[in-house]
């Protein structure tokens, strides 16, 4: 099985990359191989709504450093997309690649039967981490982010979420999130 984790948050030992690593970690003992990028060190663009992914080709025209990161995202088994809220939403570095994914959408995708570019039976596992404790905000951004992955075709998912962390290394003392984190990557290579 292969697992492709984005770090989305620029900060490499922060909180979602914790979560995100332990998530790995878990999956390689099991057996998956893994492939982390980190966002934050990569140079792309986000998309230009040039539409040359619906008329002239079946991928993105941009060409830097996303390409080998979307290239994975679409052989992989098991993605995980891991993030910082940042004013309410996903990072700045996570919304970019987010915005790229329009590439694995077919021509005529509103009314196109076959959706998505990409196989189905993909797995999405999406980390979320925030300084405010109260877990009732912000639960809009997952949601948001799932309905899309659906349509490409990712038909289970799974999120972990971590409220009131704010520094580097709280989120590792969250025993509960970090044994969720486990609990799924176990789940998910056993399968
Ligand atoms: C620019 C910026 C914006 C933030 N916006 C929010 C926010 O809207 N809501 C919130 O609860 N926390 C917010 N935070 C706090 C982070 O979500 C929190 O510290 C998170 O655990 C950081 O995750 P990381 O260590 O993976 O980067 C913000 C932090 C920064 C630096």
């Amino acid at each position: 099985m292969n697992v492709v984790c984005l770090l989305g948050s620029p900060q490499k030992k922060g909180n979602s990359s914790a979560i995100a690593q332990r998530f790995c970690d878990t999956a390689e003992k099991s057996g998956a191989s893994v492939a982390t990028f980190a966002l934050n060190e990569l140079n792309y663009r986000g998309c230009q709504g040039c539409m040359a992914c619906k008329t002239k080709r079946d991928d993105c025209a941009l060409s830097d450093d996303l390409t080998e990161v979307l290239e994975a995202v679409r052989e992989t088994d098991v993605l995980v997309l891991a993030s910082p809220v940042y004013f309410w939403d996903v990072s700045s570095q996570l919304k970019t690649f987010i915005d790229r994914t329009f590439s694995y959408l077919t021509p005529g995708f509103m009314t196109n039967p076959v959706k998505s570019r990409l196989a189905p039976g993909k797995k999405l596992v999406f980390v979320l981490t925030q300084g405010n404790p109260d877990s009732s905000l912000f639960r809009d951004i997952f949601p948001k982010i799932d309905c899309f992955f659906k349509a490409y075709g990712f038909a289970e998912s799974y999120l972990i979420r971590a409220c009131g962390v704010r520094g580097p290394g709280e989120a590792e003392g969250r025993e509960d999130v970090m044994a969720l984190t486990q609990k799924t990557a176990e789940a998910i290579c056993r399968a």
